[in-house]
């Protein structure tokens, strides 16, 4: 166990081409003073060792929250991947990515009726959050059948992991159905419905151990026995086990690898493997985290009261996580100078902080860096997952430009989403 990512982190000294790229094509300036970038290669490259680790039928729904730039979810959909939409809005992202809705899973723990009633229509697999959302669906679908697969989030409650705020198999969690001392008890809920034919649970997302992970999906499966046993006929058809899969940010961070997780999920849930049960995953972080990286041009060096500053162009509209809760968040952090080259030289500590009006809006405090210019490029790694998915509006700053490449040395860029103009941000804002 603890063997590794899905994909190797960006190492800065492989992206010199794609940063002068960036650079020579305008997208990175004095006027556009931050980029992410997508390695799409790499993304293609995880899915695939998803793909080849799972069963070739399970169907690998990832995460749109973690990272919803249509361009890097249209490739992987072009690749197999279905998605898993938190919100209507996703759906409509999972459809401009051009995602198949029978590859499509639906899970909120807030749908409006007609939100229902469009998921319906369009055939979308969806996971009903709770009983009274299972009374509205089953009152719908008298009016109008429909080809979606229904199935039900329980709570396996298997416990916080090491980041509360992403634990969410607590007792006292907002989501699902909590999954009774006697899971036959459930056995009704089924009867009742005879087109609940799948189960789903999500325990966390980051800091949840491999062992949770695994209990989550094998309560669950307790659960489908207990209640088939029940009825005694086989009606649960899937089980979705959600996401989790922790990312290595940190250089001392040895996470489970897609093989380790698939080794204990056989040895705890073996239907899950030999054909009996149709497999569900919803990864989002392990994925897409280390295929994005961050640039931003220092745009002052301050000393203030002996500590070294460098303020960048983005800080907690990015980094929400990371500057609000900095003891769990963490992005490694390197200097290039303008033209992209990484910066050698004596480290001294570094304070690295946004642009925000804030005294919180530190992304790195005291880190180990050379010395650092105005005009210099810092280089933040892990980028590709819950950062510009949860942009702040605070200050109104422009969203930067994403672009997406398949090959570093090549480094032909795409641009995944233009870099938002001040016109743009007014017109947000309702102007
Ligand atoms: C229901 C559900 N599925 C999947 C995920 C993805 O989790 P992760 O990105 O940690 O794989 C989340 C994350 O919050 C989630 O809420």
């Amino acid at each position: 166990m603890g063997t590794g990512a899905l994909v190797p982190p960006i190492d800065p000294a492989e992206i010199g081409a794609v940063v002068r790229a960036a650079i020579d094509a305008g997208h990175l300036s004095s006027d556009a003073p931050a980029v992410l970038f997508h390695d799409l290669g790499r993304l293609a490259r995880g899915l695939a060792v998803l793909a080849s680790t799972f069963p070739p039928s399970a169907l690998h729904a990832v995460a749109i929250k973690a990272n919803p730039v249509v361009g890097a979810l249209r490739h992987l959909v072009a690749r197999g991947a279905g998605l898993e939409a938190a919100s209507f809005e996703e759906l409509e992202i999972a459809r401009a990515a051009g995602c198949p809705a029978d590859r499509v899973v639906y899970d909120s723990p807030a749908k409006t009726e007609p939100e229902i009633a469009r998921a319906l229509e369009r055939g979308v697999r969806i996971n009903a959050d709770n009983e009274a959302e299972l009374a509205r669906i089953d009152r719908m679908m008298r009016d109008r059948p429909s080809a979606s697969r229904l199935g039900v989030r329980l709570n396996p409650a298997v416990g916080a992991g090491a980041i509360a705020a992403t634990s969410v198999a607590t007792r006292t969690s907002k989501f699902g159905i909590a999954i009774p001392e006697d899971p036959r008890d459930l056995a009704p809920l089924f009867d009742r419905y005879a087109w609940l034919t799948g189960v789903h649970v999500h325990v966390g997302s980051q800091g949840v151990s491999l062992e949770q992970l695994v209990a989550g999906a094998r309560r669950a499966w307790d659960v489908i026995t207990a209640v088939h046993a029940a009825l005694g006929r086989t009606q649960v058809r899937w089980l979705d086990i959600g996401g989790g899969l922790p990312a290595v940010y940190r250089p001392s961070d040895a996470p489970p690898s897609a093989r380790d997780w698939a080794d204990a999920l056989a040895r705890a849930v073996p239907a899950l493997f030999d054909g009996s049960i149709e497999l569900v995953t919803e990864v989002g972080r392990a994925l897409q985290a280390p295929c994005g990286f961050a640039i931003s041009r220092v745009e002052h060096v301050k000393e203030a009261s002996g500590e070294r500053q460098a303020v960048i162009h983005v800080g907690a509209d990015l980094f929400v996580r990371p500057t609000y809760a900095p003891s769990y968040w963490y992005h490694e952090i390197a200097v290039l100078d303008a033209r992209g080259e990484r910066k050698h030289g004596p480290k001294q500590p570094w304070t690295i902080v946004g642009p925000l009006c804030f005294a919180g809006d530190v992304l790195a405090r005291d880190r180990p860096l050379p010395p650092i210019e105005p005009g210099d490029l810092v280089f933040v790694r892990d980028v590709g997952a819950y950062t510009l998915g949860m942009w702040s509006r605070h200050c109104s700053r422009a969203i930067p430009a994403v672009l997406g490449y398949e090959d570093a040395r090549v480094a032909e860029l795409r641009v995944l989403k233009p870099r938002e103009t001040p016109e743009d941000v007014v017109r947000a804002w309702g102007g």
